[in-house]
């Protein structure tokens, strides 16, 4: 069984005059300890995605459809009590900026320790041991010594690894990771993913990686799905999706990862407004390979044969897909 099964997501913001859909009938589901990446351009709906799963959504977001099932529970019907229990005991969570959730009035150690105190009930004293345990496991350089200092007094980098030992301090069989390293330079970067991949190894974690780079998602997971304009466009493994993505949008993607030497491309146009969604495929006013029923109807989901190498559970919205021996 999927330790993790979204199955047709749906969240409305209400915006007062106006709503918009910020994830429109998303399904994907995660193995225990596989390691999956979400990517998109920004104003795609991963991070609204992944406040889903945490039941952290903005007041004024709902989910209007769907189920999020995790080990056999629905999680858009717990109450908040039953969540504050499931998040960081069983999901941990890092966001992009640190600071969104280190509190810079009190040490990093206390902070750490307390999630324990909190959640498994240790005494002072064995918090404040398995808090060293921990930050030595995510590298953190002294790390006895690191106990007593403020977040301010931390790099960026460092500030990442202090959240990953808070949102691992428990166990979880689940760790969902929104741009971890946005905030860090190119060089902490690779230090902080190179870390991710170990502790998901490590722990056996099930790891939804989330971010807007089709490159880092490839080194550290194994299946991708890609999300544009609110909905799922193409989900596999990172092999098919990368050698032979069968939707247009994951090629631009692709297309769009520098090469050496060469200027960043991008995907050619601008994401619609959330407001007013393009009818049929909604990529179609940015496609390429766009025909007259791209502007009409809504792609369905079509899988590849089960049994073509690579591509196990290779599924794509697209009318007109690439070919898939182009590779
Ligand atoms: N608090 C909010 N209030 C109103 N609309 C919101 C809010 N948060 C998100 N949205 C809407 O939902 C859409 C999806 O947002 P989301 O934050 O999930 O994008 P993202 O894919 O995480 O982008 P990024 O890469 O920039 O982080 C946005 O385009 C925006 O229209
Ligand atoms: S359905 Fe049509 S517009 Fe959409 S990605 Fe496929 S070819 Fe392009
Ligand atoms: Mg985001």
């Amino acid at each position: 069984m999927a330790l993790l099964d979204v199955r047709n997501l749906t969240v409305d913001f209400d915006l007062g005059a106006e709503s918009l859909r910020a994830v429109d009938d998303v399904s994907f589901t995660l193995e225990p300890g596989e390691a999956l990446g979400i990517v998109g351009e920004s104003g795609s709906g991963k991070t609204v995605t992944a406040l889903s799963i945490m039941r952290l959504l903005d007041p004024r977001a709902r989910i209007t459809h769907g189920r999020i099932w995790f080990d056999g529970q629905d999680l858009v019907t717990q109450d908040e009590s039953a969540m504050e229990s499931i998040r960081g005991r069983r999901i941990g969570m890092v966001f992009q900026e640190p600071m969104t959730s280190l509190n810079p009035g009190y040490t990093v150690g206390e902070q750490v320790a307390e999630v324990y105190r909190h959640h498994l009930r240790l005494s002072h004293a064995e918090a404040r041991r398995r808090t060293i345990e921990m930050f030595e496991r995510v590298k953190l350089p002294g790390a006895r010594e690191m106990f007593n200092k403020y977040p301010h007094e931390f790099s960026g980098g460092m500030r990442q690894r202090v959240t990953i030992a808070a949102a691992l301090a428990c166990g979880p069989s689940l760790l969902i990771a929104d741009e971890p390293t946005t905030a860090v330079d190119v060089t902490i970067q690779a230090q902080i993913l190179s870390l991710l991949g170990q502790l998901q190894r490590d722990m056996d974690l099930a790891l939804l990686f989330i971010s807007h780079d089709l490159a880092v998602v490839s080194e550290l997971c194994t299946r991708a799905a890609v999300l544009y304009g609110a909905r799922l466009m193409e989900v596999g493994s990172t092999d098919a999706i990368f050698t032979a993505p069968r939707h247009p949008y994951t090629d631009g993607l692709i297309n769009s990862i520098p090469q050496r030497g060469q200027p960043l491309q991008g995907v050619p146009g601008t994401i619609f407004d959330l407001r007013t969604p393009p009818p049929g495929c909604r990529f179609h006013p940015r496609c390429a390979h766009a025909r007259p029923l791209c502007h009409r109807d809504v792609p369905e989901f079509t899988r590849s044969p089960a049994n073509t190498p690579g591509e196990r559970g290779h599924v794509y919205a697209c009318h007109y897909p690439l070919d898939s021996s182009r590779g």
